[in-house]
């Protein structure tokens, strides 16, 4: 069956990270008979400012249908300073195609990477799964009396047990599959007395149906301490959306920066959207100076989910010698442009694979 991809490059350095990685399975695709249909959708600032709706009904309904995947580079732009199209966009196929696990796998590459002075690239491996369709990010809330001096404003962290659970045992699993050993839960039960007690008392019932996987629960403020002091304490962590949005950002300073993490939006079907972790980076739009290795790691984790796990181990292997070599963009200490940059990693792949 051809797998069907859409892909999204947005807004900013968006589409400068994606087009290598639409050069990359186009590549695959050609050469090495890949089953892949690659479609790109024209989604982001500009076409809202255009035409005042960000991802029309209709089109939504086709990728949720049509696609296997979805590759999509950032969303955001400065002349849409509340994010409305990114809700419509990003947050909307996380919650509409009801993607509730963000698996954000943290590895350091190389030692050099690692801004920890005690430690190297060994000690930077684990996986943040992060609730994706509910918390704070539920999107229930108001504001009462807006723009007074009474004002109000509320936004509800919405925690379901169904929610909470799934994701949970999504984590547990995960440690199970990848033959780790430990979990940990980032909550804040000591503060908020409704959800977050949900989160610890559901960790601990499901930890009982892994009793081979040593569960541990943490507050969110030291767990992001300890991360810093001790990272290879760490395999996996589960935690719900906001807290799990702030998190993958440190983690992500510890194996090297944004431009190199990647993520996976997992639900229960085929159906599931990659991104790298970061954002539009408006400052450097144009310069040539964004990294597209998040983005190409991400294309990595999409192969692999679609079953191409020769093809993702052999993307991931290039990236790394293109950074162990220092063939690499300037926030990881290179003097390649982006173009470049992919371009060592796509030329490492043609010869692996030749
Ligand atoms: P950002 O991730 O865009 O940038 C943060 C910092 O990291 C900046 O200094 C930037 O230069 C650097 N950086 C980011 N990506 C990089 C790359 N590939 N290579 C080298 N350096 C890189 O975060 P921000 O500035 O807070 O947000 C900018 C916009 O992006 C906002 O509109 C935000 O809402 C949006 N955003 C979108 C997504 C998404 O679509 N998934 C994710 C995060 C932020
Ligand atoms: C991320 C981003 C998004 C989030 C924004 C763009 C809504 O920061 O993917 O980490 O908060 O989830
Ligand atoms: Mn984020």
């Amino acid at each position: 069956m051809t797998a069907k991809i859409a892909v999204i490059g947005g807004d900013g350095i968006g589409p400068e990270v994606i087009a290598p990685c639409l050069e990359l399975l186009e590549w695959f695709r050609r050469e090495r008979g890949l089953a892949l249909e690659l479609w790109p959708l024209d989604l982001g600032a500009e076409r809202y400012l255009r035409e005042g709706i960000a991802f029309p009904l209709e089109l939504k309904r086709q990728v949720q249908e049509e696609c296997s995947a979805v590759l999509l580079g950032a969303i955001g732009d400065p002349r849409v300073p509340d994010s409305a199209h990114a809700k419509e966009i990003v947050l909307g196929m996380r919650q509409g195609f009801d993607l509730f696990v963000n698996l954000r796998p943290v590895r350091a590459l190389s030692d050099e990477l690692v801004p920890l002075k005690q430690c190297t690239a060994a000690d930077v491996d684990f996986v943040i799964v992060r609730e994706n369709t509910e918390g704070a990010y539920a999107g229930a809330g108001r504001q009462v009396a807006r723009g007074s001096a009474d004002e109000v404003a509320v936004d509800e962290d919405v925690n379901t047990r169904r929610g909470v659970e799934r994701l949970i045992r999504a984590g547990f699993a995960l440690c199970r599959a990848q033959g780790r050993e430990r979990v940990h839960l980032a909550d804040k039960s000591n503060a908020m007395r409704h959800g977050q007690e949900l989160w610890r008392r559901t960790f601990v019932e499901v930890a009982a149906d892994f009793p081979e996987i040593e569960a541990r629960a943490e507050y969110v403020d030291a767990l992001a301490y300890n991360l810093l002091r001790r990272p290879a304490a760490y395999e996996v962590i589960v935690t719900n959306n906001l807290f799990g949005d702030i998190l993958s950002d440190l983690a992500a300073a510890l194996q090297g920066g944004l431009g190199l993490a990647p993520s996976a939006n997992l639900g229960s079907g085929r159906l599931a959207l990659f991104e790298p972790v970061h954002g539009s980076a408006p400052d450097l739009v144009g310069t040539g100076r964004a990294n597209p290795f998040g983005a190409m790691l991400s294309t990595a984790l999409m192969l692999g989910h679609l079953g191409f796990v020769r093809e993702q181990r052999s993307v991931e292997q290039a990236v790394t010698e293109a950074l162990r070599s220092g063939r690499a963009t300037p926030d990881v200490g290179g003097a390649l442009g982006t173009r470049d940059a992919a371009a060592v990693v796509l030329e490492r792949v043609a010869a692996e694979s030749g």
